[in-house]
């Protein structure tokens, strides 16, 4: 029932789910009501919940388990993530979101789920037929929305005029309930994918998993042969060299060492990288066994290898390469060749 954030990218649905039922997913699932009751009145569908929050997800597990349903998956992912990462093009027959966090502060709404390059997003993910529907306590995120997707010649309001305050129907959460009896309102948005666009070049650079293919999923590594003798003291000499904080800048990305850790077999370096509006954390190794110098990513790490990893192996690279004489280089299995 509960699926590894650590899964095959594409995972296989059929698979899953052990059938071709049509699937739904919620983002942003809380404690898991909702997708319980669509669960249970839609037996013939298959339903995934996704959270990212580690203690709300175990609340949903819980619900979950006690339901007995055998038509849920729940993993605990960011939303646009998940989406690049684990669904096709064409895959699902609906989206839900139920009150996503609206980022009050004008600073702050840039952290927004919903914008124009996730709406492309799941334009892809979406089936033709397949809905999306946004529902929010908040006016002015939904009329943001709503202007948005407007804009999409490839979706077509649900209702007479896609936005509504009123939907009888629609289950409502203990969130949606306590909301009501305050006297407040709830917007509902509904819309239905009509046709295929392409997902434009900005919105891969936003979401940089979407660049990754199959063959790009692998781990980089670079090694060097060290061809004079080197001091007992190299790693040091190494670690005096390397640099602290932003070491990479451009339209897209960016790199920041945070600190170093070593040893005197190894160096690793507390990295974060920020492309488009993913960020990753991890850590690099810099380790020295007998002759060969390797520069990779630490065995406790997974980052999702994407041109930021790549570049900052390729960037460690030649800094050592052009600071040491004596490095012959064995392998660079990095995308970028110039070490
Ligand atoms: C206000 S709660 C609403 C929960 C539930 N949908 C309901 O109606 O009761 C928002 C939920 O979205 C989750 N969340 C926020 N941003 C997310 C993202 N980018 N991806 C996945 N979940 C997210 C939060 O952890 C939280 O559980």
């Amino acid at each position: 029932m509960i699926l590894n954030q650590k899964s095959n990218y594409f995972l296989d649905w059929k698979e899953v789910f052990e059938n071709e039922n049509p699937i739904f997913l919620e983002i942003g699932m809380g404690n898991g009501e909702f997708i319980v009751h669509m669960a249970k009145e839609n037996l013939n569908a298959n339903f995934i919940g996704i959270d990212v929050s580690k203690e709300i997800f175990r609340k949903a597990v819980s619900r979950v388990k006690r339901s007995g349903l055998k038509n849920i998956r729940l993993m605990r992912i960011e939303g646009s993530e998940f989406l690049c990462k684990f669904v096709k093009s064409e895959t699902l027959s609906g989206v839900y979101i139920n009150f996503p966090d609206p980022w009050h502060k004008k600073s702050h709404k840039e952290r927004r789920l919903v914008n124009e390059p996730f709406i492309y997003l799941v334009s892809d993910r979406l089936k033709n037929e397949g809905i999306f529907i946004f529902v929010s306590d908040n006016e002015e995120y939904t009329k943001s929305v709503w202007g948005l997707l407007k804009k999409f010649d490839n979706f077509s309001p649900l209702w007479d005029h896609g936005l509504r305050r009123d939907f009888p129907e629609y289950y409502k959460t203990k969130y949606a309930r306590k909301w009501l009896a305050l006297g407040l309102p709830i917007y509902y948005i509904g819309f239905k994918k009509t046709g295929n666009i392409e997902i434009p070049e900005y919105v891969k650079e936003y979401y940089p998993l979407l660049n990754l293919s199959k063959e790009d999923l692998y781990m980089p590594l670079v090694e060097f042969k060290i061809k004079k003798e080197k001091s007992s003291e190299f790693i040091k000499d190494i670690l005096s060299i390397l640099p602290k904080g932003l070491i990479y800048r451009d339209k897209n990305a960016l790199i920041k060492v945070l600190d170093f850790y070593y040893n005197e077999e190894s160096i690793i370096a507390d990295i974060v990288c920020v492309e488009g509006s993913f960020r990753q954390r991890f850590f690099l190794d810099i380790s020295l066994k007998k002759e060969v110098l390797k520069i990779s990513i630490h065995d406790s790490d997974d980052p999702d290898p994407t041109f930021g990893i790549h570049k900052t192996l390729a960037i460690f690279a030649s800094i050592l390469k052009e600071k040491f004489t004596g490095l012959e280089l064995l392998q660079n299995t990095t995308r970028i060749k110039e070490v």
